[in-house]
């Protein structure tokens, strides 16, 4: 079967598109408003684009024409945001946290998490998870109905417990949850992960 996006309504293409593009990370971003508020909701349309310099992406939504989801206007706003991973044993609260809230309700009280200060940032980190990403806005594309955001990673926390003996992070130990399409979720373990060396010339 062949799929013309010419011929798809939006909601077809984000289907289609979440179905095939698949296993996503999830940004789960913490924000603060200008009135001091934190928000905190996922995001799978994600990716790190760039290591020199540190830059990764994530394209968030409009509540309706012309209204942007809290995140969005947050990191208008301020300019700051937190990217927080999401492990198997956080799903349920992140789940909770990509509610349609109000813009004045905290998803950190809604979700049973704790708000962390944070080293640069004011955008709080989600102290349950074990990596916090403080980024600073490098630029945002508003293209469509989405704002493509670029952040320019400032500071990466990641515990200790998730360091092997050469100090490098061993993925495995996190069981990060990754999206598929629709209600579908895949899980990073030791079992389903393998090591391919790259071919010697
Ligand atoms: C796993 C997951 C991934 C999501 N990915 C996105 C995304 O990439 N872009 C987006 O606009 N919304 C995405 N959403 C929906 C937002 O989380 C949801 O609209 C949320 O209410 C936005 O909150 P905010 O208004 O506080 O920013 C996702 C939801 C879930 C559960």
């Amino acid at each position: 079967m062949d799929f013309d996006t010419n011929e798809l309504s939006p909601k077809q293409i984000y289907k289609l598109m979440t179905s095939i593009i698949v296993p996503r990370p999830i940004a789960w971003i913490s924000t603060i408003s200008k009135d001091g508020i934190y928000n905190l909701a996922p995001f799978s349309y994600f990716a790190g684009v760039s290591s020199d310099p540190p830059l990764l992406m994530v394209s968030v939504g409009s509540k309706e024409k012309g209204i942007k989801k809290d995140t969005w206007q947050n990191i208008h706003e301020t300019d700051q945001f937190v990217v927080n991973m999401v492990t198997k044993e956080l799903l349920d609260k992140m789940n909770i946290s990509s509610v349609a809230f109000d813009r004045e309700i905290n998803e950190f009280e809604k979700a049973g998490l704790t708000p962390k200060k944070a080293d640069i940032v004011k955008a709080p980190l989600v102290a349950e998870s074990p990596v916090n990403i403080e980024c600073e806005k490098f630029q945002i594309l508003e293209i469509g109905n989405m704002g493509i955001i670029f952040g320019k990673v400032l500071k990466i926390h990641v515990k200790n417990e998730i360091l092997n003996e050469k100090g490098y992070v061993d993925t495995t130990k996190l069981e990060i949850v990754g999206r598929l399409g629709g209600a579908n979720y895949c899980i990073i373990s030791k079992e389903n992960t393998f090591e391919v060396r790259r071919p010697d010339l």
